[in-house]
């Protein structure tokens, strides 16, 4: 393989642009091939990012039959996800897709399998992972100071008008939103989902067609439990998009406000009605490079395709997040908690 990796990008709308960004600015990534289902699309994004004559087309196959690129961008919408990644692996590309890994949990497997299968790497874009903020709470829980994790707890309120499909999407908070929320608990607590009792409603006064409003409680690897509530339609006091976390361990507990506010205090003494506590302030950490949302997975994952190391949101981790949402969904449907299969 060249030092430059050759990539087409397909999806150009919105999100497009932030992937175009970072891989324009990358000297080890040559953006060969933009691909949209509207060819107008694809020609503006070569334009907004003075892409050097790149190929302009609808038709993925045939750009990769010419181009035979070593890797395939998929920013599609999320119906799109998997036959873009099958597609892609079929003809030998590894694969970088934006968030959700899929519409279904079926077409997670089938895409998941299908890397096995291809040898090649197929990642997801879970860009709130990659902030300094998150990982300076992992990092300080990972050592350990307030003991195993028994609890955590996360309150999601933003009134967003955003007068799209959103607005008519069916589950949007959990579909679109909370897969990010999800992937956060998992990666805060380090374990994994075990099964989930989820009700969805849709408030009185919300400005949207379906159900906006979730509250969920998972049970988790570890005996861990999570609850999130959520909406999408909560208006006044809202909570930052990160959301506002509660971690208890055996020893202590730690709050975040999902913005650059920490709190935490761990027993110091016991023995009273109440123990005594010591605040504690977390310890400042450096993420390396997994800082810069998209920026930083994307290096991460050329970088992977570069040496053949594994990126963090591979598929067959992140395919767990995406179980929370499906099983919260299922869940939500038959009035009854679920177990949560990958
Ligand atoms: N990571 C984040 O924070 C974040 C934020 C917003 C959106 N997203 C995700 O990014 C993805 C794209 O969202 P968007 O806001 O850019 O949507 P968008 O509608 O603006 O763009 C999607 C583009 O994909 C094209 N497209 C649809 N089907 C296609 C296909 N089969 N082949 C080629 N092109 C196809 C559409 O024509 C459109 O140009 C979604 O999965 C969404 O969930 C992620």
């Amino acid at each position: 393989m060249s030092d430059k990796i050759r990539v087409v990008l397909t999806g150009c709308g919105g999100m497009s642009g932030r992937w175009l960004e970072v891989a324009t600015k990358m000297s080890d990534v040559d953006i060969v091939g933009l691909v949209d289902i509207r060819e107008e699309a694809a020609k503006k994004r070569a334009q907004d990012f003075s892409i050097d004559n790149p190929f302009i087309g609808t038709d993925l196959s045939a750009a990769l039959d010419k181009l035979k690129p070593d890797v395939v961008f998929d920013c599609t919408v999320p119906e799109a996800h998997t036959p873009v990644t099958l597609e892609a692996l079929s003809h030998g590309c590894h694969v970088m897709g934006e968030k959700p890994m899929s519409d279904s949990m079926e077409n997670a497997r089938k895409a998941l399998k299908a890397a096995q299968e291809a040898d090649k790497i197929y990642a997801v874009i879970q860009n709130r992972r990659y902030d300094p903020r998150i990982r300076r709470l992992r990092n300080y829980l990972e050592i350990g100071d307030i003991g195993s994790i028994t609890t955590l707890n996360c309150d999601f309120y933003i009134g967003a008008h955003f007068g799209g499909f959103r607005d008519h999407m069916e589950h949007v908070l959990l579909l679109d939103m909370a897969i990010h929320t999800f992937d956060a608990a998992r990666f805060i607590t380090g374990a994994d989902p075990v099964s989930v009792y989820c009700k969805e409603w849709n408030p009185s006064g919300s400005w949207y067609d379906h159900d906006a409003s979730a509250v969920a409680i998972f049970e988790m690897t570890g005996g861990v439990v999570y609850t999130y509530r959520g909406s999408w339609c909560a208006e006044g006091l809202n909570t930052t998009w990160e959301c506002d976390w509660r971690v208890i361990g055996e020893n202590g507990s730690v709050t975040w406000d999902g913005a650059g506010n920490f709190k935490a205090q761990k027993v110091e003494e016991t023995g009273g009605f109440f123990s005594k506590w010591k605040d504690v302030e977390l310890p400042q950490h450096d993420p390396g490079e997994k800082v810069g949302g998209h920026e930083g997975l994307i290096k991460e994952f050329i970088k992977c395709v570069k040496t053949g190391g594994v990126p963090e949101t591979v598929c067959t981790d992140n395919i767990k997040s995406l179980a929370m949402v499906f099983g919260a969904i299922e869940s939500a449907q038959k009035g009854k908690p679920v177990d949560i299969q990958v």
